[in-house]
């Protein structure tokens, strides 16, 4: 029936309790298009359509000259854009004599101008996380993730192994991630009294980098990963790097190198209870007399009602990680409970007063003998 007619033969309050209850739901229908956003958003930076149209918030520009400068389908870019407007990215001009199809910069469209953003967006809207929220309802549903299952890999890391495509996306959305937080971790430690610092999980060594940068009296630096992770950096080009870096391939669930200081930064939120034990008891292993563990991390907050931007963060990372690798984002009593299974113990908990930058958990040996 022409949905005319039904307006036709309600009485009014009838009418007014519809468009009451479609109003009501609006709210929630804006999620509905979660997933669609993601991958607009992601096609956006892919093709950098938020370059082509211009540099500054003025700027206005045809989707189909840049459907033409990008070599994409002129009409699907418009309605794609068009969509988008409709959430506040980008915005349709319309007017008398106005032609079709120019838009112009939003707030939010003109941050994908901004390199660290268009690597963080290529990151979290790319293919990896993407498809891993697939697993989502069986997550819940078990309390375990299969994450990759769908995608024929064990894991995240499985994944990124067979995809050096996705694997450079991740390495470059964690190195944007860090940047912003590396020279501010680095004042909230003291690392004056170390000669081997090594950064497990290390990935792109910006935060090692910065420390050694800081400390001329370190002797060495060793940025530890998994040697396909090297590999793929080298695709990238020469990193600018102190002389003391140098990069160690490896396992961290079979060893870790000689040092007297780890650091690990958003490394053991991916992993489970018993993987960090496996983890620390490795470093254990290796550690120096006197040595020290600093764990970058964010903290879980348990305040009820606090939306503030860093409790939202830390409660979608959270959920990403138990989805993405059957990792957590702990609180206080989880790092105690945790540590107090493994050799080490907690010296302090150094809390960072700036924006999004994590924690410090420094670790030394219960028995400091080795
Ligand atoms: C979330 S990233 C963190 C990267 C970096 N520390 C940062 O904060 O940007 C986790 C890192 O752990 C590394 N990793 C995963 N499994 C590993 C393993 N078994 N041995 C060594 N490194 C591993 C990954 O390759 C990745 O670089």
């Amino acid at each position: 029936m022409d949905p005319a007619l039904i307006f036709q033969s309600m009485d009014r309050d009838a009418m007014l309790n519809l468009l009451g209850s479609a109003v009501q739901h609006m709210p929630i229908m804006k999620f509905y298009n979660g997933q669609q956003m993601t991958k607009c958003i992601y096609i956006c930076a892919k093709l950098r359509i938020c370059e082509k149209l211009g540099n500054t918030v003025q700027s206005k520009k045809s989707c189909y000259d840049i459907a033409t400068e990008v070599g994409a389908h002129g009409e699907s870019l418009y309605r794609m854009m068009r969509a988008m407007s409709t959430e506040g990215f980008f915005s349709e001009c319309i007017g008398q004599g106005m032609e079709k199809g120019i838009f112009q910069h939003t707030n939010l469209s003109i941050q994908l101008l901004n390199q660290v953003t268009r690597d963080e967006a290529l990151l979290h809207c790319g293919t990896a996380f993407y498809l891993s929220w697939e697993s989502l309802y069986e997550t819940v549903m078990t309390g375990k993730t299969s994450g990759f299952k769908s995608l024929d890999s064990t894991s995240l890391w499985d994944f990124l192994k067979k995809n050096p495509e996705a694997d450079i996306e991740f390495t470059k959305g964690m190195a944007s991630m860090s940047s912003p937080s590396v020279q501010h971790l680095v004042k909230m430690g003291d690392f004056s009294k170390f000669e081997i610092v090594c950064d497990v999980g290390g990935s792109h060594g910006l935060l090692l980098n910065e420390i050694l940068k800081n400390y001329p009296t370190i002797k060495q630096g060793l940025n530890f990963d998994q040697p396909i992770v090297f590999e793929n950096l080298k695709k990238l080009g020469e990193r600018q790097l102190d002389p003391r870096f140098s990069d160690v391939g490896g396992n961290f669930f079979e060893s870790v190198p000689e040092a007297d200081c780890y650091v690990f930064k958003w490394v053991l939120h991916n992993w489970n209870d018993d993987q960090c034990v496996e983890i620390l008891a490795n470093v254990s292993e290796a550690i120096r007399t006197n040595g020290k563990v600093y764990l970058a991390e964010h903290m879980g907050e348990d305040s009820a009602g606090d939306f503030s931007l860093k409790k939202r963060y830390v409660a979608w990372t959270d959920l990403h990680m138990m989805n993405l690798l059957n990792g957590k984002v702990r609180n206080k009593s989880e790092w105690n409970q945790l540590i107090s299974r493994t050799d080490f113990k907690i010296d302090q908990f150094v809390e960072s007063d700036q924006g999004l930058t994590q924690n410090f958990i420094i670790l030394s040996k219960k028995s400091s003998a080795r």
